[in-house]
């Protein structure tokens, strides 16, 4: 059976590692195709083109792609008419997967003034890339019985450091008011789809992919801070946006028996942190 990941990227390849460790025949699509380790058979494919074929034992297909940039036109390209096009593919080759994942984003929920956010919760965020990427999640929802939408919180690991960064650099800052976060380990993300394929007999059409603690910026940066032994961050008022204040509830995919290998940020950064060669005070 044939794993296909659609836009394989950072996520989409360590999806792919986990799968192809289990003995899955793994393809990965992408305009990169060469940039995939040896495990993931790449193809050169743009999703917004002329599909290759898909492989006729296709078992699970995992969407995956990203935006290149913050634009409407190309939130519409990768996730609409990226996800659109996948199905059209799909139908073309006549081959019907057991499980599509499309890798959404908790954007999709507006501003909950510090609420806790759930699968039933509206997911009626005004921001118009949001509402391209919901768009593309209701193309997968409607066109497929198959589907399942992860809706991921701010991706963090090896390589993806900004807050880290930010605090070494010294242009991190405390927000004057508590401004919640919500953020998932990379790892722990693709062993969620992991899970959610091989362990899942019949999915909900949607989960939260976030870590168990929603928690205010400022605690964050001091962690880190101190697990640098740098002085806390001044206070000041952030350059970007307070993003969503919401809360991102994750209960229904741990009822499912995920369980994180990062339960909160303190262990996911600490992990990341080990792979600097920054040693834990
Ligand atoms: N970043 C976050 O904090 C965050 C939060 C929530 C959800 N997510 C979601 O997580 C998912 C995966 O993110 P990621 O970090 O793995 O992103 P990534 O590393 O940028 O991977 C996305 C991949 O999609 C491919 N791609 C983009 N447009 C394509 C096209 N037209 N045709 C073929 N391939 C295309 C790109 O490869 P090529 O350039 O080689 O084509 C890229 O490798 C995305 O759906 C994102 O929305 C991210």
């Amino acid at each position: 059976m044939t794993v296909l990941i659609a836009g394989c990227g950072d996520l989409g390849t360590e999806v792919g590692l986990r799968l192809a460790a289990r003995g899955e025949r793994v393809v990965g699509w992408r305009r990169s195709a060469g940039r995939l380790p040896a495990a993931i058979e790449g193809v050169a494919a743009d999703l917004t083109g002329d599909l290759p074929p898909v492989p006729a034992d296709t078992d699970v297909v995992v969407i995956a792609t990203a935006a290149g940039d913050r634009t409407e036109a190309a939130y519409r390209s990768a996730y609409v008419d990226a996800t659109r096009n996948v199905l059209a593919a799909l139908r073309r080759d006549g081959v019907t997967p057991r499980r599509i994942i499309f890798v959404s984003s908790t954007a999709v929920y507006g501003d909950f003034d510090g609420a806790l956010v759930t699968e039933e919760s509206p997911a009626e965020s005004t921001a118009p890339t949001a509402r391209l990427v919901r768009e593309a999640e209701q193309v997968l929802l409607g066109g497929s019985a198959n589907g399942t939408v992860l809706r991921l919180s701010g991706i963090y690991g090896p390589g993806r450091t900004r807050l880290i960064d930010q605090v070494r650099s010294g242009s991190a800052v405390l927000p004057p008011e508590p401004q919640w976060t919500n953020r998932i380990h990379r790892d722990d993300a693709a062993a969620a789809i992991v899970h959610l394929v091989t362990r899942v007999a019949s999915p909900a059409p949607i989960y939260l992919g976030s870590d168990e603690l929603p928690v205010d910026l400022s605690e964050v940066l001091r962690f880190l801070a101190a697990e640098l032994d740098l002085p806390e961050p001044p206070a000041g008022e952030p350059t970007s946006g307070r993003g969503g204040a919401r809360r991102v509830d994750s209960s229904l995919l741990r009822a499912t028996g995920f369980t994180f290998e990062y339960p909160t940020y303190r262990e996911g950064y600490r992990a990341v942190l080990a792979g600097q060669g920054v040693r834990h005070p």
